[in-house]
Parts: structure tokens; sequence; C-alpha cells
């Protein structure tokens, strides 16, 4: 596709690289061009050469964030790759549920959660399952740096494309409820999961702060945007908010930066990883 030679797009690139840490290749530069035109419409400008003349001549932190949500990639999908939905079923939930039968609880991040389909696709997993968990304190944790896809993953309303991509027919019925042209997700899943907004490459990292650590931590198909450096330091960070005897799932195809302090297991034709204690 075409771009216009007169455009600074490197300032644009690092614009978003500054606040997402999402790194653009230059001959995806025709990317500004297809996905900026809302944000100046918004801004009622017609060309990329005046919105980066305006952020030039005058910081505008609001304006620069909704330039790098909408360079993101929100690709996503209900049980997307199926086997690590699979292991949990058959393996991994059976023995935490066993280990924190006494705290009757579990904790869920799903980091970098886009619209919502891995959240609740957890919850309906957990649902369908393991209804021994009735009583227990499960919470799911979605967060993603767009704020639209937040908003989106909060209304847990869906469209039919959205709702064919991975959802077993028995689950639509079960779990959701048919509004107009879109689908709801029912209120008892809906209670299982917290939808917020979060940069994954902010200091310090989401839930840093909370003792509580998680039990599964969902980091998939995102940190391949990212700089080597982003994502040694995500993985760092990751550690430290992950229960000792807890599980990391990457995308299919990502390995961890730091294999010191991850163990990967390969089981159900997919790879996890545990977190290496400091011996
Ligand atoms: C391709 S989607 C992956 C969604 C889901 N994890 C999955 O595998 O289906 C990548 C998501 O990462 C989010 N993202 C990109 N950079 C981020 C950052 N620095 N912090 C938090 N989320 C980010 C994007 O907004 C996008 O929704």
């Amino acid at each position: 596709m075409q771009t216009s030679a007169s455009v600074d797009y490197g300032y644009l690139r690092q614009l978003v690289f500054g606040l997402s840490q999402n790194v653009l290749d230059p001959s995806r530069d025709y990317l500004f061009d297809t996905r900026l035109t809302k944000v100046l419409r918004n801004q009622g400008m017609t060309t990329l050469d005046d919105l980066i003349h305006h952020l030039k001549v005058k910081k505008n932190p609001i304006l620069e964030r909704s330039i790098a949500e909408a360079m993101t990639i929100n690709e996503t999908s209900f049980f997307r790759d199926g086997r690590p939905f699979e292991l949990m079923r058959t393996e991994l939930l059976p023995k935490l549920i066993e280990s924190r039968r006494h705290v009757r609880s579990l904790r869920f991040w799903s980091a970098a959660c886009s619209t919502g389909q891995e959240a609740y696709s957890l919850g309906m997993l957990m649902h369908e399952h393991f209804p021994q968990l009735a009583g227990w304190n499960i919470r799911i944790e979605g967060t993603d740096i767009c704020t639209e896809v937040v908003e989106k993953a909060q209304a847990g309303c869906y469209h039919r494309i959205e709702m064919n991509r991975g959802l077993p027919a028995r689950f639509v019925v079960r779990y959701f409820d048919h509004v107009g042209e879109d689908w709801t997700i029912k209120p008892e899943i809906r209670n299982m999961c917290n939808f917020r907004t979060a940069n994954l490459c902010a200091t310090p990292l989401p839930f840093s702060r909370i003792d509580d650590r998680f039990d599964f931590i969902f980091l998939r198909n995102v940190r391949l945007y990212f700089s080597r450096e982003s994502r040694k330091t995500l993985l760092a960070g990751i550690h430290k908010v992950l229960a000792p005897d807890g599980v990391l799932f990457l995308g299919s195809s990502e390995q961890p930066a730091d294999p010191t302090i991850w163990t990967p297991v390969l089981a159900g034709g997919t790879c996890h990883f545990r977190p290496r204690q400091p011996s």
C-alpha cells in the first residue's frame, strides 16, 4: 500500500513505542493511514501531517494515547488455540483445585485480554466442568491497554461472526442471551470477570502491589509486539505476581526471554511455563 513521502512516520512509530512498547516496522507505515482516520476525524483534521504538526507544537497526552491505542492489534477468539484450555480442564485445574481446597480461592489474569473472549472462556470452562467450585472465590482479571476493547469486554456483547469463532454451540445456548443481532454473556459468567485498562509495560506492573498472587496467567499473543528488552522486563514482573505453583501460558509460538526463571512444560500438545524458584 502507498504511504505519503511527506509524512514523518518515524515520529508516529516513536510515539507508539514510547506509550505501548509496540514496535512497528516501517514496512507497515501504511497502517497509520488506515487506522488513524477516526482519530483525525475526531480532531477535525484531514491529514497525518496536520496531526503530527499539532503534536510537535503542543503535547497532548490524550490524543497521543488514542493514537497508540488505535495502532494495537486486537485479534482474539473464544477458546483460542484450544489446547491450553483442554489442558486446564484435564490436568492443571484439577490439581490446583485440590491444592487450593483449604483457601477455596483461584485467581486468573488474562493479560492483554482484548475484547474479553479469553477471560470469558476461562469462566465458561470452570462453570461447565468444575461445579465443585460453587461457593469459591473465583476472580478472573482482564486487562488491556486499549480502552475501546476493554469497554467491549465489560459489555460482554458479541456479534455472530465473533460467536462463530471457537465457541461450542452448546456454550452459545447455555452462557449467552440472544439480544437483537448480538449475544450477551450471562451474568453468572460476567460476574466472575473484572476488566480494566492497564499497560503491561508500565511500572509498576498491574497487580504487583497486591499480595494475592495469580494461579494462572494468560499472556498470549502480545509479547510479539514488544522489543526484546520490554519482553524480558515484563516476564520478570510476571514471575513476581504468579504463585510459586502457578502456571503461565504464552502464545503458541512464544518462548520466555529468560529460561533461568521459567521451566517450560510440554503437555497436552502445548507448552506452559512454571516459575523457577531461586535456589
Ligand atoms: C492480539 S491481541 C491478543 C488477545 C488475547 N490475549 C489472545 O491471545 O487472544 C493483543 C492485545 O494486546 C494489547 N496490548 C498491546 N500492547 C499492550 C500493552 N503495552 N499493555 C497492555 N496490552 C497491550 C492490545 O491492545 C491487544 O488487545
